[in-house]
């Protein structure tokens, strides 16, 4: 009897012993509240030392409070195959999608990663940096996870840096920039996919249990298909005003990948990062290895608000000169094709100072000579002016602009190649190409090997030739026409590296370039071209003032591009060009390109006289509100895909001044366009506004009756009717306040 009470008697206190170690540890445990101005997401350890991310949301009035998230919570199944890691490794609890997958030098699959420490630090009033370092009990190999939280815009931006701290290298199959839990009734996925002249297509999906991947092995023009951005609604679809949003990207310029997983517990696991799509990467002894930048908002107000915050961020941080000005141009590209001489492009300068636009851009077909670049068959690669087509050079081309009293730029596509090149005759192995197998070619061309430094040299010699040697150069448009096929670089196996870098390695090449161009030339605006829109991203938007939607620029088909990049992307960086692609008026296609950076690629002579009065006139009104469209705050107010019409404005900060755009989206006959008043957003309730018709065509009178001043509480909650009809496809409001 005694012996069983001590038998008993010693399994209670060794319940008790236990229990205070686990209440203990639990004491312990460290919580990590990631806060925005309104936005919170909680990181906490376990009684394993592992670190789950246990809420997002709106951020608790009461710091306190985090602390007791974790007893409300469940996410985590009982046998522990469920998790909500921050940084989900594989080999041994998990058995979902991990975010870290390394086969360790003496060939072992399985890492675990245990928090050891963190540091917070304020660097800014608008910028603090939470920075968390996890590490493998048995490999000591450490992840740091590093979320920099722009507190004002409730934007954060995430990556992480996985450092080799074993014996020998090792490889990582997957190494994610970020992996976040959620817990909702129901996603909706937004993405975005596409093709060329048909980017940016939104569908929406509830995501169901299992798996959705959004990805892309492109290698270069990487968003042809699909684009790296995400739209993800928590409970119901968020609306533009209304509903829990996150808008998510994923800051790289190569191959990229999202998951979406609903686990059976009905948590939401998003991980994001570089595509591991033939993308083994190995690490040496003491090396690190940083991930691209994971960047999302949250709004519980819906679409709208959550773009803006993005806008701001953008604008603020991260697109070059995001807060500056830019410049209204003309481009030859559909004008002459391939087709012109310096004597031409003189005259077209003269043409573009009688618009009166900024800039004259030359595009596509200045340049080599052994092999002409007279159509997209040829001469890429080889930098030099063509003699015949401009037997004075670049820098006559610069001073003739000048004296037309016109900024001059130009058209480079520097990482590409044509097979019918002297450059790809000098130098075969600075292809990417498999030499044993038939080439394979996109718009007739192949992708230099950036992974090559002799490469990144003579990419980075092309724009410093033309720059060093016209320093009157005032805008580069920066194309990128083809995928990679056949991905193998002669580089990396002379050098005895993996060909499983390429891609990786190709756009820190790419980036490596860039910080050149752009610590010798810090300021000339450039675009981000890609076939139209086939790369735009926030890190390549680092470098780049802008970017080109599409090449599509119907602009019907516009109304809609554009709308869909407005979600992620400010206006100011949208490059929207008035052409000939379609027969729809001018008017209409001058109001269309206003919504963004006004440019022009057309034949200014064959304008009629009244098209030219009305084109003076429309840059000239362009210049009255276009720091509203660059600077102030987007609102969407009647899409598109739900609406005969598009409607959206923008207003100022002091809300005294904005600007409506409405457009007829539809030419079904007896529609009544616009029986009733588009509510206006973003105005001040308590103020008076004027509200007058803008941009009209010569000899047009505005039929909006009763121009004078309304409340902003009128124009709030009433609206007001821009009366659109088949005979009136576009109009262009300006608000003003009193
Ligand atoms: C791409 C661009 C166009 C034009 C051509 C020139 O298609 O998107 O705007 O510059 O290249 O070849």
């Amino acid at each position: 009897m005694k012996t069983q009470f001590n038998f008993y008697a010693k399994g209670l206190f060794l319940l008790l012993g236990l229990m205070s170690i686990l209440s203990s540890k639990a004491n312990d445990l460290v919580i990590i509240p990631v806060e925005t101005a309104h936005n919170a997401l909680l990181l906490q350890t376990d009684a394993d030392k592992r670190l789950l991310m246990t809420y997002f949301g709106a951020k608790l009035a009461d710091r306190d409070d985090y602390k007791l998230i974790s007893s409300q919570n469940n996410q985590a199944d009982g046998n522990g195959a469920i998790s909500n890691h921050a940084y989900t490794p594989a080999g041994t609890w998990n058995l979902l999608e991990p975010a870290l997958t390394i086969t360790h030098s003496d060939g072992n699959v399985s890492t675990e990663l245990q928090y050891v420490s963190h540091t917070v630090q304020q660097t800014t009033p608008d910028i603090k940096i939470v920075s968390i370092i996890l590490q493998d009990p048995v490999y000591k190999t450490t992840v740091e996870l590093i979320l920099k939280v722009y507190i004002d815009e409730d934007v954060i931006e995430q990556w992480s840096v996985i450092t080799n701290h074993e014996k020998g290298p090792f490889t990582m199959q997957k190494y994610a920039s970020a992996n976040l839990s959620f817990i909702a009734k129901n996603y909706y996925l937004t993405h975005f996919h596409g093709a060329w002249a048909r980017e940016m297509k939104p569908e929406q999906t509830m995501l169901t249990h299992g798996i959705k991947t959004i990805d892309s092995k492109l290698g270069t023009r990487a968003n042809l298909f699909e684009h790296p951005v995400f739209m993800l609604s928590l409970d119901k679809p968020a609306t533009e005003n209304d509903g829990k949003v996150i808008l998510g990207t994923l800051a790289w310029s190569g191959n990229f990948r999202m998951d979406f997983e609903v686990d059976p517990s009905h948590n939401l696991r998003v991980i994001s990062g570089i595509n591991p799509f033939q993308s083994e990467y190995p690490l040496a002894t003491g090396k690190e290895f940083k991930t691209p930048s994971f960047i999302w908002t949250f709004s519980d107000k819906g679409i709208g608000e959550a773009s803006r915050q993005l806008h701001r961020w953008a604008c603020n941080y991260r697109i070059l000169d995001g807060n500056g000005s830019r410049l209204t141009l003309l481009n030859n590209w559909e004008a002459t094709y391939f087709d012109f001489d310096q004597e031409k492009l003189v005259a077209l300068f003269a043409d573009g100072k009688k618009l009166g636009v900024d800039l004259f851009l030359l595009d596509d077909g200045w340049f080599a000579n052994k092999y002409p670049r007279n159509n997209d068959r040829a001469g890429l690669g080889d930098w030099k002016p063509n003699a015949k087509k401009l037997p004075d050079g670049i820098s006559y081309l610069v001073k003739e602009a000048a004296n037309a009293g016109i900024k001059f730029g130009i058209w480079v596509e520097p990482e590409m190649v044509n097979p019918k090149s002297e450059l790809y005759e000098t130098h075969p192995d600075w292809v990417i190409r498999q030499s044993e197998r038939p080439e394979h070619y996109f718009r007739n061309q192949l992708v230099l090997d950036l992974s090559n430094p002799q490469v990144q040299d003579y990419v980075f010699g092309i724009m410093n030739n033309l720059l060093s040697k016209n320093p009157g150069i005032a805008f580069i448009k920066w194309d990128c026409n083809s995928v990679i096929f056949n991905a193998q670089s002669t580089y990396l196996q002379k050098t005895n590296q993996k060909q499983s870098q390429l891609y990786v390695d190709y756009v820190r090449g790419l980036y490596n370039v860039l910080e050149r161009v752009r610590s010798a030339y810090p300021t000339v605006p450039m675009m981000l071209c890609s076939g139209g829109g086939g790369r735009v991203d926030y890190e390549a938007l680092k470098y780049f003032t802008e970017y080109w939607p599409s090449d599509n620029t119907d602009p019907l088909e516009r109304v809609f591009i554009q709308w869909n990049y407005s979600y992620f992307y400010p206006a100011i960086a949208s490059c929207n060009h008035i052409t000939d692609w379609s027969k729809v008026s001018l008017k209409y296609r001058t109001d269309v390109a206003m919504m963004g950076k006004m440019g022009y690629d057309i034949v200014v002579n064959n304008l009629s006289e009244n098209e030219l009065k009305f084109s003076q006139q429309a840059l000239k009104t362009y210049d009255s509100f276009k720091d509203l469209v660059w600077h102030g705050d987007l609102h969407r107010l009647a899409s598109p895909d739900e609406n005969p019409y598009a409607s959206l404005m923008f207003v100022n900060g002091d809300k005294s001044k904005a600007v409506v755009f409405n457009y007829v989206v539809s030419n079904r006959f007896d529609i009544t366009l616009s029986p009733t008043p588009i509510k206006l957003i973003g105005l001040d309730p308590t103020k008076k506004y004027t509200v007058k018709e803008i941009n009209l065509f010569p000899g047009k009178s505005s039929t909006l009756k009763n121009q004078t001043a309304f409340s902003g509480d009128f124009l709030i909650k009433n609206g007001f009717n821009p009366d659109l009809n088949q005979h009136r496809t576009s109009v262009v409001l300006e608000v003003t306040a009193e």
